[in-house]
């Protein structure tokens, strides 16, 4: 695992879309895993604003969410294709059929999480997963305890998890009780990955994440397994490990 120890959340997000620019220059059909929450937020400033100046395309791009709420209409704003809609696909040119979320709506959400991984398949897999980490240690949605094996699936979600995403809604109970999320072989399946962290919230699951030891009760530490996982963390984030 390839650490980059920046300063602030203003250079991690920097690097992130540098990385990501490059990878985009090799591959211009890149496949894209990407992510929602306050970490990526200024990932996606970064790449809309190298869109409008130096005018990098996303024509060719096919892009996957890692996980979408249940129930939550798409209209609505913690709805996380609205986030995506007006956070990134609003601003570049990336075809909206191309734009793939988990749909929280569908009747059937097991044959929603079928059709999802076939359509991941179909796609070639994902070249660059773009990950926050939850302070359990989630990625996507998989929290503790979540079997490696998993594909995508509907979860229960952890109520620190529930607790920590309340600040977007306007009281907690409004956040819902179940998502839908890659599962962690999903996520381990891509060919790279790059996960995002800031502040010193995520100081003490960045140490256990780097402390190298592998639980499925602490679902990011799967990452240790993967061979190609670049860690972009500001100082707070990495302030308890021996990586600032
Ligand atoms: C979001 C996601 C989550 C977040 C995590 C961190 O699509 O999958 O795992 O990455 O909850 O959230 P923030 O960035 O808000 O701290």
């Amino acid at each position: 695992m390839r650490v980059i120890s920046v300063k602030d959340p203003q250079e991690m997000s920097e690097q992130a879309a540098r990385l990501i620019m490059d990878r985009l220059r090799q591959k211009p059909k890149l496949v894209l895993g990407l992510a929602t929450g306050g970490t990526p937020e200024g990932t996606y400033q970064k790449l809309i604003e190298n869109h409008r100046t130096e005018g990098m395309s996303y024509r060719q791009v096919t892009t996957f969410n890692l996980d979408e709420y249940v129930g939550i209409p798409k209209m609505h704003p913690n709805n996380y294709f609205y986030y995506m809609k007006h956070r990134l696909f609003d601003h570049i040119d990336l075809p909206p059929e191309k734009a793939y979320l988990p749909n929280g709506e569908a009747e059937d959400l097991q044959t929603e999480c079928a059709r999802y991984e076939h359509l991941l398949k179909k796609a070639g897999g994902i070249d660059v997963q773009l990950l926050g980490i939850g302070v359990n240690g989630h990625i996507g949605f998989n929290e503790p305890g979540t079997s490696f094996e998993s594909l995508t699936h509907v979860v229960e979600l952890d109520e620190s998890t529930r607790k920590a995403n309340a600040r977007f809604f306007s009281s907690i109970e409004e956040v819902p009780h179940q998502a839908i999320t890659m599962g962690i072989q999903t996520i381990m399946c891509a060919r790279e990955i790059v996960l995002l962290a800031a502040g010193e919230a995520k100081a003490e699951a960045m140490t256990r994440l780097l402390s190298g030891s592998v639980t499925e009760q602490f679902p990011a530490s799967v990452l240790n397994h993967h061979p190609h996982v670049t860690v972009i963390a500001d100082e707070a984030a990495l302030k308890r490990t021996g990586n600032r």
